[in-house]
């Protein structure tokens, strides 16, 4: 079942040359999908697009066949979470009151957190390996750990789809496997931008490349990941194979 559905999207900032046109995008229930293109290619101006952000100039949206830009804010953060670049202002705010924002669409205005959303809140600061920092001050945390605590927050959420921009900044080698694992165990629809392209090719079902603005490839990992195409959209040569452990394509760039 396709759960996130882009048709002939366009969009562009100021009425004039588009920065993403025609673009045709399809997340399935449980696929992980990965968006990848050069420095201001578009992705980060998609994934706002597809999590009710940024309005299309033309085009459709839809999560499980309704049309987002019909519905409300609240409806859509009830559906989609998202995990940016950015970290958000913290306002002194504990980790795990951090992560318990992700309840806010669920709740009424003055309702407070009862036993469940607790219960959410430390299962998610567990499975993502911060339960042991709930109490500390988000600020302190470091960089790859206020990731891990802004997926608790999009887990706690319990999205239908996730959006994920360039997850794995931050983190060291061994968050940004755990991440991606988690990520993947989820079996959520997620679509998500990456700059590593070996971490994307482990982890994807599928994988699409955006080049100025215009979708270049959607397909597997093996499909969309040859070094004509690496040249053509990075411009760098690189030498494909598979992966010895893991049959996945693997590239090495040629400096
Ligand atoms: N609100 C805006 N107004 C004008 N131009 C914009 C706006 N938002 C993005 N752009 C431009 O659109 C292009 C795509 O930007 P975007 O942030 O989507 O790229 P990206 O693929 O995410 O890049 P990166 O890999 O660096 O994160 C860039 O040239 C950027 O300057
Ligand atoms: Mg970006």
């Amino acid at each position: 079942m396709q759960r996130l559905r882009i048709r002939q999207l366009a969009w562009s900032p100021n009425g004039q040359q588009p920065l993403l046109d025609d673009i045709d995008l399809d997340v399935a229930d449980g696929e992980l999908l990965g968006l990848l293109g050069p420095n201001g290619s578009g992705k980060t101006s998609l994934l706002r697009c597809a999590y009710r952000f940024q309005r299309p100039s033309a085009g459709r949206v839809e999560l499980d066949g309704e049309a987002l830009w019909q519905r409300s804010p609240r409806w859509c953060a009830q559906r989609v979470a998202v995990v940016l670049q950015e970290f958000p202002q913290d306002f002194g705010l504990r980790v795990h009151e951090v992560a318990a924002m992700g309840r806010t669409p669920h709740k009424g205005l003055f309702d407070s957190d009862d036993a469940e959303d607790q219960r959410l809140v430390s299962e998610a600061l567990a499975r993502v390996g911060l339960g042991e920092l709930a109490q500390q001050p988000f600020a302190c945390l470091s960089g790859g750990e206020k990731q891990r605590a802004l997926l608790a927050r999009a887990l706690v959420q319990q999205p239908q789809l996730l959006i994920l921009d360039e997850p794995t900044n931050h983190l060291d080698p061994r968050y940004q496997l755990e991440l991606l694992r988690q990520i993947k165990a989820l079996g959520l629809a997620t679509l998500a931008s990456f700059h590593d392209l070996n971490l994307a090719a482990a982890f994807c079902d599928r994988l699409c490349v955006l080049d100025r603005g215009r979708l270049l490839a959607v397909g597997t990992p093996a499909e969309v990941l040859t070094a004509e195409l690496l040249q053509q959209v990075f411009g760098v040569q690189a030498l494909v194979d598979t992966h010895p452990l893991a049959g996945y394509p693997r590239i090495t760039w040629i400096l």
